[in-house]
Formats: C-alpha cells, sequence, structure tokens
C-alpha cells in the first residue's frame, strides 16, 4: 500500500509506463487468453489470429509430432520482410499469463496476483524482464516491427521505482 496520497499518484504515473510495455503488440501476441498467437501492431494491416492455422496446444509450443514454433521460428531474426522473427526459445505464454486486451487497471491487479504470474511476486517479475530471452525480442524484433518502448533496464527500474511507492493502481 502506497504510504501518501503523493506516493500514490506517482505510482500510478510509473505503472501506467510500466502499462505501455506489458501491452504493447510486441509482448501482449504471446500473452494471449487461448492458443492462438497473434498477429497485431502496425506491421500488420489488421489485428488477426496468427495465420497458417497455428496452434500451440497444451504444450504452449505447437503440436508435438506436427508442428512446433521452432518449425518457423529460428534462434535470430529472419532478415526477409514478414518472415519469421526469431530467438533463442519460441513458445506462447503459459496460459495464466493473460495480458492480451486488458486494460490498465485490469493489468495492474493481474501483475500483482501470484496466481496469475506463475507465483512470482513484482522483484521476480522484473528479475524475469531483466534476463529473459523473449523479452529481449521485443525490443530486438527485427526488419520492419516496432520495439516495445523504453528499454529491459529501464523497464525493471520503473518495477522497482513502483514497488518501493506501494505498488497502486488506477482507480
Ligand atoms: C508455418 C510457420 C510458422 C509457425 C509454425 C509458427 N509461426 Fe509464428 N510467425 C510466422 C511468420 C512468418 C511470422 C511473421 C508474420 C509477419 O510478419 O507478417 C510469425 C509471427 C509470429 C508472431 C508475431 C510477432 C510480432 O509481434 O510481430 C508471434 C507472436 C508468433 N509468430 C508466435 C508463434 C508461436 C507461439 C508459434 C507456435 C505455437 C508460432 N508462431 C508458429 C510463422 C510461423
Ligand atoms: C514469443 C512469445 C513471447 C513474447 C513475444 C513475449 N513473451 Fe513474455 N512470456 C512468454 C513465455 C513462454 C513466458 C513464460 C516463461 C517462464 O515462465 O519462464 C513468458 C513470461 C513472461 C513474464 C513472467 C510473467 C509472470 O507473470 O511471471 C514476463 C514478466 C514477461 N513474459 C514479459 C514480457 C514482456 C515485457 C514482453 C515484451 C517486451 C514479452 N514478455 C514478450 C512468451 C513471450
Amino acid at each position: 500500500m502506497p504510504k501518501t496520497e503523493a506516493d500514490k499518484t506517482k505510482g500510478v504515473e510509473v505503472w501506467s509506463d510500466i502499462y505501455k510495455v506489458l501491452s504493447h503488440p510486441r509482448c501482449v501476441n504471446c500473452h494471449v487468453p487461448d492458443d492462438r498467437p497473434r498477429w497485431s501492431g502496425k506491421h500488420y494491416g489488421k489485428t488477426q489470429v496468427h495465420g497458417m492455422n497455428v496452434q500451440a496446444t497444451a504444450t504452449r509450443m505447437g503440436k508435438p509430432g506436427e508442428q512446433m514454433c521452432t518449425t518457423c521460428h529460428a534462434k535470430t531474426n529472419s532478415d526477409v520482410p514478414h518472415g519469421p522473427p526469431g530467438a533463442e526459445v519460441w513458445a506462447l505464454a503459459p496460459v495464466e499469463m493473460i495480458w492480451w486486451d486488458k486494460s490498465s487497471k485490469e493489468l495492474c491487479a493481474i501483475v500483482k496476483d501470484p496466481s496469475k504470474t506463475g507465483g512470482r511476486d513484482i522483484s521476480s517479475f522484473a528479475e524475469h524482464i531483466s534476463h529473459d530471452a523473449l523479452v529481449a525480442w521485443g525490443w530486438n524484433p527485427g526488419l520492419g516491427r516496432e520495439p516495445a518502448p523504453f528499454s529491459a533496464e529501464k523497464t525493471v527500474a520503473m518495477l522497482e521505482q513502483w514497488l518501493a511507492l506501494g505498488l497502486p493502481c488506477p482507480e
């Protein structure tokens, strides 16, 4: 809980910049409520489910024995326009980590709820952002794709500041 009104106001301000990152297409395209990754953002004409009938299944990595994400997504970005982007691993986020289409207020409650973050508190949430290969890809998405705003380091710093201010959410 924020200690003062001023902390609360400042904290909500910091959160809204964190929200700009977490709700960016480079992040939410993988943090979806079902097993269909999304194609959204300036680079795509319209928001749509991933083409080619891609299904992540319960594995979140594709259809075992048929078609895995890594059938197309290599360890590095394709250098062809609209070619598949790539990173060390490529998979859809776990079902409980749903960020797609969430308002600032909704997503704020989600990141503070350990049942929706795989048990992570804000410090380990920030820790994940500082080292994860898929998160890093969001700032290095390759040809024609708009990167997430700020940087991983800045996002970690904002999460630490938000924590120190008592993790207030917008009303
Ligand atoms: C048949 C090939 C193929 C398979 C299999 C595939 N993808 Fe893709 N994926 C692509 C291509 C090509 C693009 C880029 C499309 C474009 O830029 O127009 C893409 C783009 C994406 C994007 C959008 C990235 C962004 O923000 O611009 C996400 C997310 C994604 N894939 C996730 C997955 C996941 C998760 C799986 C496995 C469940 C998967 N893909 C399986 C070919 C594939
Ligand atoms: C290609 C798919 C993909 C993209 C793109 C992606 N993520 Fe994720 N994300 C995942 C997967 C898979 C996990 C689960 C990893 C784990 O728990 O170790 C995850 C988990 C997370 C977690 C831990 C969440 C929690 O609630 O504990 C954070 C934080 C996170 N992602 C942030 C981001 C941010 C920020 C971006 C954009 C800059 C991003 N992700 C883009 C697939 C993706």
